[in-house]
């Protein structure tokens, strides 16, 4: 056989193994995509918990009274290192005080006042 149809016949085998290997890298990326679509992130441990965001919350509710997203005093007082027991904060946002702060047990659940408490209390005083 000539040199010209070895190269050929060369050229021709490396074109078919290109082409397999190609097609077996997109089986395997193939494979791996549809193990994930069979399992979706819900399956995961973590018990299902509706999402608040407190933050959002605190800009629509709390902010034109307490600044800084409860760092700093402003119309109210700071919020971050209060010594308000997680009760007393929970009555404080529910009632209101009486020509201070309005309540909030009509406007929020009951879920987003407990996530309220939770974020306040785990404010770091920017103060001490
Ligand atoms: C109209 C202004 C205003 C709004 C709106 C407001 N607050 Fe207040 N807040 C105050 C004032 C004033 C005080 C101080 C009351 C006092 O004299 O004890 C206060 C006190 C507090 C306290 C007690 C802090 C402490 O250590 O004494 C907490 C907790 C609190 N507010 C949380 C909130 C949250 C959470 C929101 C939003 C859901 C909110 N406040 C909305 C004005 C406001």
């Amino acid at each position: 056989m000539s040199t010209a149809a070895w190269r050929v016949r060369i050229a021709a085998a490396l074109a078919v193994s290109a082409l397999t290997w190609m097609s077996s890298a997109r089986a395997a990326e193939e494979s791996a995509a549809s193990t994930e679509a069979a399992t979706p992130p819900e399956a995961s441990a973590e018990p299902e918990k509706p999402r608040i965001d407190v933050r959002k919350l605190f800009a629509m509710n709390c902010s034109w009274c307490h600044d800084g997203y409860g760092l700093h005093a402003g119309k109210g007082p700071k919020l971050a290192g209060t010594k308000m027991s997680t009760e007393q904060i929970y009555d404080r946002i529910a009632k209101g005080k009486s020509g201070a702060m309005p309540g909030f047990a009509k406007t929020l659940k009951k879920e987003q006042i407990d996530a309220f408490v939770e974020y306040i209390k785990g404010l770091k005083d920017p103060d001490s």
